[in-house]
C-alpha cells in the first residue's frame, strides 16, 4: 500500500506538484513520488501536476523512457544544451587527467579567469569560485560588510537568491516559513504594469531605496549593499526601461553601500547583446555574483569584485573552498565560454529571444488576460491577470497553462510571487524552429485554458 506523503509536503511554490493529487498519477509516478518523499524527506518539491521522469537529454529536447521528446523551455543551467558534446568532452578529458583544488598552480584557472572577466567591465578585476550562486552571494555579503562596516541588506519584495542561513534570510520569495533578518528590507519589484508607467516607476524606486536606507540607518544597520537579480526573474522578470536602476544604485552608493547584481539568471549571454543583465541597464557593480550556467551543469559558481573590496579582507582572512574552481569545474566552465563564443549564443539569444517575444505578443493580443509580454533575449515573461482593467494576478490561470503544455511535451514554468508570469528561459541555443513549436503549442493552449 502506498503510504500517504506528510502534509509538510504540501506547502505551496509556484508550478510546484500538489501532493493531495498524488491518486491521479500512474502508479509508477506514483510509487516515484512516495519514494522521494521517504528517502529524500518532506524538503524537496517537484514540477507539474503530473511530474515529469526524463532519463537523457540532448541540445534542446529531453526525453522521457519511453523516447519521448519534451522541449526544453525552462532549464537555464544546461545553458549551451543539454549534453553538449563540447562540453562533455572537456570535462571528460579533465577528469582522466587531472582534478585537484586551488592551492595548487595551474594555469587552466588563470586562462579562464583571464577571458571571464574580460566579458566584464574593467572596474571588476578579481573573481573568486564557489560551487553555487547561493555561496557566492554568502561571500558577496561577508565582503560588502567587511569593507563598508555595515550589516543592512536591501532586496526586491519577491527576490531569490539562495540557499544557506544568511542568504535565505534575505530571500523573500521563500515566504513566510523563512523569516527575513532584522536587517533585511525591501522594495517593491520594477513592475512598471503596476506603477503606471516608466517615471512612476522610477520615482518609485526612489522613494523607496531612500525609505529603506533611512530605515537601516535609524536602526543602527547601515545599508552594507543592494543586492538585486539582474532580471528579477523570481519577482516576475523585468527588463525594462533599460537603465530604470541608476537611480537607486545612486542612492545605496551615496549611503556608503554596494550594488551586487546577481546574474545566476541572466549571466553569460541569456539576455541577449550582452555577457551580463547589468550591462543591460549600463550599470557597473561593485561585485557580480554567477552559478548556474556557468559549467552547463557542473557545480561552478563566482564572485567577481572590484579589487579594493578585497584588500582587507583578502588580508585577513583565508579562503579555501575545497570544490570551488577545480580542475574538472574550471574545464567545465572553459568550454562553455568557447561555445558561447564558437556558436554565437548571445547572437542567437537575441534573434530567437526577439522572435519569441514579438510572436507571443501577436498572440497575446487576442487575450484581455495577457496583460504584459516582456523580458529580454532568451528570457520571457508572459504577465497572465484577471482582467486588463484590474491587472489582477491570476496564478491559477497560469498554471494550468504550464500544466497544459507540459501535458504536450512543452516544459515550461512561471514566476512572480503570485505564480501569475509564464517564465519562458530555454536554452541558448533555442532555434527558430522549436520557438515554433513552442508556439504553435501555445496558441492551442491559450485557446483553451484563457478563453
Ligand atoms: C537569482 C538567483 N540567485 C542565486 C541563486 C542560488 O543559486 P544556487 O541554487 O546555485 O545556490 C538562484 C537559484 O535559483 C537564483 O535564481
Amino acid at each position: 500500500m502506498i503510504k500517504p506523503l506528510s502534509p509538510k509536503a504540501s506547502e505551496p511554490m509556484v508550478n510546484g506538484f500538489d501532493p493531495s493529487h498524488i491518486d491521479e498519477l500512474s502508479p509508477r509516478t506514483r510509487q516515484q513520488v512516495v519514494d522521494r518523499e521517504r528517502l529524500l524527506g518532506p524538503g524537496y518539491r517537484l514540477f507539474y501536476n503530473d511530474p515529469v521522469e526524463i532519463v537523457r537529454g540532448a541540445g534542446t529536447l529531453l526525453y522521457d523512457a519511453d523516447g519521448n521528446d519534451y522541449l526544453d523551455v525552462y532549464n537555464n543551467v544546461t545553458s549551451v544544451g543539454h549534453c553538449h558534446p563540447y562540453v562533455v568532452e572537456a570535462i571528460h578529458r579533465q577528469l582522466s587527467t587531472l582534478n585537484t583544488n586551488t592551492r595548487y598552480i595551474q594555469q587552466s584557472i588563470l586562462s579562464y579567469s583571464e577571458q571571464f572577466l574580460g566579458t566584464m567591465p574593467a572596474d571588476l578585476g578579481h573573481v573568486m569560485f564557489t560551487c553555487t550562486g547561493s555561496e557566492a552571494n554568502d561571500l558577496a555579503m561577508r565582503v560588502a560588510r567587511y569593507y563598508t562596516g555595515n550589516q543592512g541588506i536591501i532586496v526586491t519584495s519577491g527576490a531569490y537568491h539562495g540557499l544557506t542561513a544568511d542568504v535565505s534570510a534575505f530571500s523573500p520569495s521563500l515566504g513566510i516559513g523563512v523569516p527575513l533578518g532584522p536587517h533585511v528590507r525591501t522594495i517593491s519589484a520594477p513592475d512598471r504594469l503596476r506603477h503606471g508607467g516608466d517615471e512612476d516607476l522610477i520615482d518609485s524606486l526612489r522613494r523607496q531605496i531612500r525609505e529603506a536606507i533611512s530605515d537601516l540607518e535609524r536602526h543602527g544597520f547601515g545599508v552594507a549593499a543592494f543586492i538585486a537579480d539582474m532580471i528579477f526573474s523570481s519577482d516576475g522578470i523585468y527588463a525594462d526601461p533599460a537603465g530604470f536602476l541608476q537611480p537607486v544604485i545612486e542612492e545605496v552608493h551615496n549611503a556608503g553601500g554596494l550594488f551586487i547584481a546577481d546574474e545566476v539568471q541572466p549571466g553569460f549571454g541569456r539576455t541577449g547583446q550582452h555577457w551580463w543583465g547589468f550591462q543591460r541597464h549600463g550599470l557597473v557593480p561593485d561585485i557580480v555574483t554567477t552559478g548556474k550556467p556557468m559549467g552547463n551543469g557542473i557545480p561552478i559558481a563566482a564572485a567577481a569584485f572590484r579589487p579594493e573590496l578585497l584588500v582587507e579582507f583578502g588580508r585577513n582572512i583565508r579562503y579555501f573552498n575545497t570544490f570551488g574552481g577545480n580542475s574538472v569545474s574550471i574545464a567545465a566552465a572553459q568550454a562553455v565560454l568557447d561555445v558561447i563564443n564558437d556558436e554565437d549564443l548571445i547572437g542567437n539569444a537575441d534573434n530567437v529571444g526577439n522572435y519569441l517575444k514579438s510572436e507571443i505578443s501577436t498572440l497575446a493580443d487576442n487575450y484581455e488576460q495577457i496583460a504584459e509580454v516582456r523580458g529580454a533575449g532568451l528570457f520571457v515573461g508572459v504577465d497572465i491577470v484577471t482582467d486588463r482593467d484590474s491587472n489582477t494576478p491570476d496564478g491559477e490561470a497560469t498554471l494550468r497553462v504550464v500544466n497544459h503544455m507540459r501535458r504536450r511535451r512543452v516544459l515550461i514554468s512561471a514566476s512572480g510571487p503570485r505564480g501569475s508570469v509564464l517564465k519562458v528561459r530555454p536554452p541558448l541555443p533555442f532555434s527558430i524552429g522549436d520557438a515554433d513549436r513552442m508556439l504553435e503549442n501555445l496558441a492551442v493552449v491559450l485557446a483553451e485554458e484563457l478563453h
